[in-house]
């Protein structure tokens, strides 16, 4: 929930300067992806979508957008903040201390233009149709089959001309990935897997961070592509 809702300066000690470049990460990317597609996008889907901060920013352009998460529990809070707009969630400071926070939508944005659902990245239902705007942020390497999801799941979703952004910062892990298949020299394989279908628009690094308590974060530089279904 901070991670969606708060801003690095809130996280951060009083006063701490924030690095260059560092904003909201779920905000940065439905904005990336919204600053890059081309004509009047009407159709989004959020994969992997968690607690829901980009489908609510993409909101703010896109009239139909999805969400869709493995997680119930993600999906719960997601419908919830849908519902009342705000959420106040616990902050871990330190040991058992927790301070209350508060996760609000901003009011300018339509939240009925959204619909949550639980769901699995590889298994979209083809009722879903084609969406113009497809973000998978930090999702990939979550996943048993990246490889899958890139070349059948991927071309399969996004309308011709349409735009996806990809985010990662490559964490292969063995408790969502098997070992041999992790991608290698990720970007690379990306790029091979998504050339049949798609052409690369932009790359660029996209920092993050995580707070595990009030003193302790983790700074990290996912790699965000863009690509646009020929
Ligand atoms: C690292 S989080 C990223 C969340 C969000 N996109 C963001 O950038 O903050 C990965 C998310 O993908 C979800 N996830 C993992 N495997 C999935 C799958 N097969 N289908 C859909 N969602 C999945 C997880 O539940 C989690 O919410």
């Amino acid at each position: 929930m901070a991670f969606h809702y708060l801003e690095p300066a809130d996280l951060l000690p009083k006063g701490a300067p924030v690095p260059r470049g560092l904003t909201n990460f779920p905000k940065a990317c439905a904005h990336l992806l919204l600053s890059r597609s081309e004509g009047r996008p009407t159709r989004a889907l959020d994969l992997g979508c968690a607690v829901g901060r980009s489908s609510f920013e993409m909101a703010k352009k896109i009239r139909e957008v999805i969400g869709i998460d493995f997680s119930r529990t993600f999906i719960r809070t997601a419908k919830q903040l849908q519902k009342t707009g705000k959420i106040r969630f616990p902050l871990l400071e330190e040991g058992h201390e927790k301070k209350l926070s508060l996760a609000r939508i901003p009011p300018p944005i339509d939240r009925n233009r959204v619909r949550f659902r639980t769901g699995d990245a590889l298994r979209i239902p083809a009722r879903l149709g084609t969406f113009d705007l497809l973000l998978a942020a930090n999702l990939i390497d979550r996943l048993p089959e990246p490889l899958r999801f890139l070349k059948q799941a991927l071309p399969r979703l996004v309308r011709p001309g349409g735009t996806l952004l990809l985010t990662s910062p490559y964490t292969w892990s063995t408790a969502f990935t098997p070992k041999t298949r992790w991608l290698n020299d990720s970007f690379a394989t990306i790029q091979k897997a998504l050339r049949p279908h798609f052409r690369l628009l932009h790359r660029q690094d996209l920092p993050f961070l995580l707070r595990e308590h009030r003193r302790k974060f983790q700074y990290t530089f996912a790699d965000a592509t863009l690509w646009q279904k020929t």
